[in-house]
């Protein structure tokens, strides 16, 4: 059943291409994207004042990509709340907003109570779910499906993976209907991210370099992901994985936000890893990583190929394909993946089933 894998994580971290597929198959047509069995027409698109995207864990951090990719392609403004936040605040929703859940069991009870809360409030709700006929499937206006199949390892890799990707097509689909890109550049979208599949195998076939580092860092004690806006994001998913299959301590930091007092937590030795995939904040995280070093850290750096004078500071580097920058944490999300998942190897401890955790949260 584990496919000749060790560990079910293993086995849904070689899921990732077909998972992706799978869900980009399942609305793109003849190269465009076609929601309409979700539902949602392009009147209603249009319509949108804002967006309210709900969620927890990595969910919630497929959700801080999206922010970033929907405001900058779709021109939409996104908010982005933990579900267990969102649904026990004064809420002062936008009737002609948008709230999407974003879920892969479909069961979590803050995201169901959140969803349930808008609903009452008349706000039409979307649900990015990955279990068919849950909770949040059946009572959201709108359902996304993404096609990830069924995840055993309590750490999401592959349904986390569908999420961005189902936040990435709701994207590139809203600005092409609202007029905020034109034909060119939405086609040019929808094919760069059927790229997205062959490259993350690529990016598999170079594990056992990945496999080599982690077992270099398994005894650290912590460790920091820096990164700034979307690498800020892929950070947050990075850092959970590290801390909740490794039981390594670990913090994620937007880059800029370090020397305002977790700086002083670097010494001799720990392990900063600085994520760099997108062009236009390149020099300035990797300015932060400098700082970094000149404390005793050290760096990994995780960048796309032709970024080498990463080299001159970072002690180790992973490359990842070039892709349009909006689908960079697609790709950069994989060697943070499995550098989890060596680690908890490394140390010897119950990759699938971590202490403590239970795959889906129904507890509040
Ligand atoms: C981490 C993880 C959790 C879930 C979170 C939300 O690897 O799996 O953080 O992402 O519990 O679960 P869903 O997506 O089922 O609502």
């Amino acid at each position: 059943e584990k496919a000749g894998f060790e560990h079910f994580m293993m086995k849904e971290i070689h899921e990732q291409p077909k998972a992706l597929q799978d869900t980009l198959n399942s609305v793109v047509r003849d190269g465009v994207i076609d929601l309409s069995e979700m539902g949602l027409s392009d009147e209603e698109i249009q319509g949108i004042s804002q967006i309210y995207m709900v969620a927890c864990g990595s969910a919630y951090h497929a959700a801080m990509s999206a922010q970033y990719v929907i405001e900058d392609l779709a021109k939409i403004p996104v908010r982005v709340e933990l579900a267990s936040e969102f649904r026990y605040r004064t809420l002062l929703l936008d009737k002609k907003g948008l709230v999407v859940l974003v879920s892969q069991s479909g069961e979590t009870a803050d995201t169901l109570a959140a969803l349930r809360e808008a609903k009452s409030m008349g706000i039409r709700t979307l649900a990015i779910v990955n279990v068919v006929g849950s909770s949040i499937a059946r009572e959201a206006d709108n359902v996304f499906y993404t096609l990830a199949g069924p995840e055993i390892s309590v750490a999401t890799t592959k349904a986390y993976s569908t999420q961005l990707l189902a936040c990435d097509i709701l994207a590139v689909q809203f600005a092409k209907v609202r007029g905020a890109i034109d034909e060119d550049r939405y086609k040019g979208l929808i094919a760069e991210m059927g790229t997205l599949p062959e490259k993350i195998t690529r990016i598999l076939q170079d594990k056992e370099r990945l496999q080599w580092f982690a077992s270099k860092q398994a005894a650290a004690h912590d460790v920091f992901f820096i990164g700034r806006g979307i690498d800020y994001a892929i950070s947050l998913e990075g850092s959970l994985k590290m801390k909740e299959i490794s039981y390594i301590h670990s913090e994620a930091y937007a880059a800029g936000e370090l020397k305002h007092g977790t700086i002083s937590l670097i010494e001799d030795g720990t392990l900063v890893i600085g994520i760099l995939t997108q062009s236009d904040l390149y020099e300035k995280t990797v300015s932060n990583m400098v700082e970094c070093k000149s404390r005793g850290a050290y760096l990994m750096g995780l960048t796309t190929y032709g970024h080498y004078n990463i080299e001159d500071t970072a002690d180790f580097v992973t490359y990842i394909p070039k892709t349009d920058e909006h689908f960079a944490a697609s790709l950069a999300v994989i060697p943070l993946q499995l550098i989890g998942y060596y680690v908890s190897v490394a140390r010897g401890l119950d990759v699938d089933k971590p202490r403590n955790l239970a795959k889906s949260v129904t507890v509040e």
